[in-house]
């Protein structure tokens, strides 16, 4: 059942210009997709909305946008270089290679907190064999990290990568935004962006891919104040996933156990969502400590203190982080979104999105496309319309039917239909409602103010 609604949900994604496969015309490149025209819209509301709530609307926020690739000595002191692994196994026969705590889960045993020595041990100890039936080899560390060569030579001194997280070309700007701005703790810098990472196992569509977007914070607080600083992120990350319209139910809240957590976090938590294919993690929330900065301060020997003017004091700021995944947020709201049910005696897929997510907002048709005057006047207001909400789309293609059904899967809150009685009894325009099939005669003169209010 949970296989089927992701193979659904896949479906629709390509059929209706959503979600692409990487590459397709050459087979695909795995754990990389492409977004397609509504996929892109989608997004794009996604991140609008979390910039508008953590940036615009608060004043203690600071926006940035740093370059994908930085001086490599930025991911030696973060401690990326040195681990930011996942631990593998070799099938001995294939070479092919696999995620060891994913083949353990397979099988139903919870790797959390396991040493690679203690998975290595449990691998022997259950002969447990490659998906492909062959011998395992030893268990090992595996960097994540892509690499590349900077410039025109490919030695060891032009290594670089490409960022596995945002979060650190904030960090390298902090006395950047600290001297142009003198911002007061609390404050924070945040940034949306691309991140990469060589995943061994991508799986589950957009799920885990080997590049996505990241919507990352830094909050930098004063040390003693990081718990009540977290505690108010936990209930503005729960706020946003309200906004971008999740089932509430659907979300948990998970306290990660020390043995679990980055090498830089003192506290995460992370905010796991109902997939098809399981609870999963959709969001995370760290306390990163002073760690990040000072590393930098060391390996820069630049000063990364702050003076806080409250104490008079020169003190290193410690930092909240929420990091949220834009494809993991994605794939939430699309599963989440996917509804059947029956209408007019036939089943019918629809998206039940939020209309602040929505990629159109509301579609404009012509009750019949072969009758000029009819086509005419749903232009003339598909024109009009959209200077007030720029989301919406014209649609003569087709039967009506067909329309409402094409509009419902890819999830438009409101379809308009212009017909004979608006051109011939002046008397408006009707309004269906995506989710009842409801319509509802509606003046031109209160056409903007009735559309608006219900987006
Ligand atoms: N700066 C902290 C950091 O990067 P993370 O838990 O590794 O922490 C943060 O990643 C978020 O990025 C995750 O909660 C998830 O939403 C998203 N993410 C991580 N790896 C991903 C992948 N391979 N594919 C898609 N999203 C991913």
């Amino acid at each position: 059942m949970a296989n089927d609604v992701m193979e659904k949900v896949v479906a629709l994604a390509k059929r209706r210009g959503f979600i692409y496969q990487g590459s397709e015309i050459y087979g695909g490149l795995a754990g990389t997709w492409d977004y397609g025209p509504h996929g892109v819209s989608l997004k794009n509301n996604i991140k609008q909305l979390w910039w508008k709530q953590f940036v615009d609307d608060r004043e203690d926020m600071y926006g940035l946008d740093a370059a994908l690739i930085m001086n490599p000595r930025v991911w030696e002191a973060s401690g990326h270089v040195a681990g930011f692994a996942d631990p593998l196994i070799e099938d001995i026969k294939t070479k092919k290679r696999f995620r060891v705590d994913h083949l353990l889960e397979d099988l139903g045993v919870d790797p959390t907190g396991m040493s690679l020595a203690e998975m290595g041990q449990l691998i022997k100890d259950k002969g447990i064999k490659s998906p492909d039936g062959n011998d395992l080899g030893e268990v090992m560390q595996f960097n994540m990290m892509f690499k590349t060569h900077v410039g025109a030579t490919e030695d060891e001194a032009s290594v670089s990568y490409l960022r596995p997280e945002t979060a650190q070309g904030i960090f390298v700007n902090f006395k950047n935004v600290v001297d142009s701005f003198h911002p007061k703790l609390p404050f924070g810098i945040a940034q949306i962006g691309k991140a990469f990472r060589n995943e061994i196992a991508p799986r589950d569509f957009i799920f885990r891919t080997r590049e996505f977007e990241q919507m990352e914070i830094e909050y930098f607080v004063r040390p003693d104040e990081w718990e009540e600083n977290f505690e108010s992120f936990v209930k503005e990350m729960r706020r946003y996933m309200e906004t971008i319209g999740l089932d509430m139910n659907k979300v948990h809240e998970l306290e990660v156990a020390a043995a679990d957590r980055a090498h830089y976090s003192k506290r995460t938590i992370d905010f796991e969502f109902d997939y098809p294919f399981g609870k999963k993690e959709l969001f995370g929330l760290a306390y990163r400590t002073d760690f990040d900065l000072s590393a930098h301060a060391a390996a820069s020997k630049q000063k990364l203190d702050y003076l806080d003017d409250e104490s008079g004091e020169k003190i290193v700021p410690h930092v909240i982080e929420p990091s949220l995944g834009v494809d993991r947020a994605v794939l939430a709201v699309l599963t989440d979104a996917y509804t059947e049910d029956e209408m007019d005696g036939e089943t019918r897929v629809y998206l039940k999105l939020s209309p602040k997510v929505a990629p159109v907002k509301v579609a404009i048709f012509p009750l019949l496309k072969n009758k000029p005057e009819l086509v005419e006047k749903a232009r003339e207001l598909y024109q009009r319309i959209r200077k007030d909400i720029p989301q919406i789309s014209f649609d003569d293609n087709g039967n009506i039917g067909k329309r409402y059904r094409r509009q419902d899967e890819i999830g438009t809150p409101l379809c308009v239909t212009i017909d004979f009685e608006t051109l011939e009894q002046n008397s408006g325009v009707t309004v269906r409602d995506r989710d009842t099939g409801a319509q509802e005669r509606v003046s031109e003169e209160e056409l903007v103010h009735y559309l608006k209010e219900r987006l």
